[in-house]
């Protein structure tokens, strides 16, 4: 019988694995990926041979470190400004994409954000910026990518699929949230927009699936796991008796966009360690 762990509370895998070249010749664009699961996605894509659009919204610098992380290790990435929540932007986004790079064939929705409040106190600024990043934006990056998947088709020596797209989502498209409506509303809406989408566009050979990270050690949730207090009150949620890391997003990403994934379509992955098992049920109830 295997023992305990040695240190139960961090992954056992390295941060950064070499991954197998199943993207090779794909151009990719993640959004919000000049930190945390973006990030990770973004370098994950590259290393399995992916040309990678590093988009960013401000602070043009940690989408640079990006970008030459992955020249770096003999990738092509560029980084890209724009607003998912701004029509005329992602626009420019895709046609800068398909100007530089030629296509698009994966888009990781990636950007969001947190404006959290009790219910009575919640402003409609705090509620129309979550639901315009988090869930808006997912649409309008969606649409412009269909629209070029649908344009260019199958390209076998590419990808079976004319194109895949991966809306990053969360264990609250499911778990109710309370003091994040908002939030909670917006990847909600995500689950049903993704699959609707993907019901809509599989006949173009066109994936659409989401992946629902649990609690990921990013700066989205640093109050979560940043004192010893936090991490305890954070396990009692993780049957996997760690947190997330970023790169756990990215490895799942590689493989949902790749072609061994080819039927998989309209689905909801959960990476959350357990999160969604009931955990307070753990011992019995
Ligand atoms: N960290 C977690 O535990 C966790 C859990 C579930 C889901 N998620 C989801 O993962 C995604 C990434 O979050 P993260 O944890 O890496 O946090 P993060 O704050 O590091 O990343 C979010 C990124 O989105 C970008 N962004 C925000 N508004 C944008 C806009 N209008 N246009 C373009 N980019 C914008 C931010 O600049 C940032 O780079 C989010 O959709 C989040 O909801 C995170």
């Amino acid at each position: 019988m295997v023992g305990p762990i040695p240190n139960p509370l961090e992954s056992l895998l390295p941060a950064e694995q070499t991954l197998p070249l199943l993207l090779k010749g794909q151009k990719a664009i993640v959004t919000g990926a000049s930190s945390g699961i973006g990030r990770a996605v973004a370098i994950a894509l590259a290393q399995a041979g992916a040309e990678v659009v590093v988009n960013y919204v401000g602070g043009e610098q940690p989408a640079l470190e990006v970008v030459n992380k992955i020249k770096a290790a003999g990738g092509r990435a560029i980084a890209v400004q724009c607003d998912v929540s701004k029509e005329d932007q992602v626009q420019a986004m895709f046609q800068r994409t398909i100007k530089e790079l030629g296509t698009v064939d994966i888009l990781v929705n990636n950007a969001g954000l947190q404006k959290d409040a009790a219910i009575h106190e919640m402003t409609l600024d705090q509620w129309n910026i979550v639901i315009g990043v988090n869930l808006t934006g997912q649409f309008l990056c969606a649409r412009e990518a269909i629209k070029e998947f649908k344009r260019r088709g199958v390209k076998k020596d590419v990808s079976v699929s004319a194109g895949k797209i991966i809306c990053v989502s969360s264990v609250h498209e499911v778990i109710p949230w309370a003091g994040h409506a908002n939030y909670a509303a917006s990847k909600g809406g995500v689950m049903l927009m993704m699959k609707s989408i993907a019901q809509e566009v599989a006949p173009y050979r066109i994936r659409v699936n989401s992946i629902c990270p649990g609690a990921i050690r990013t700066p989205i949730n640093t109050s979560a796991w940043n004192t010893p207090e936090a991490y305890a009150g954070l396990m009692k949620l993780i049957p996997y008796k760690r947190i997330g890391e970023p790169e756990d997003i990215g490895r799942a990403t590689v493989f949902l966009a790749s072609d061994l994934a080819d039927y998989i379509n309209g689905t909801s992955i959960f990476v959350d360690g357990g999160m969604c098992l009931y955990p307070g049920f753990a011992t019995g109830g």
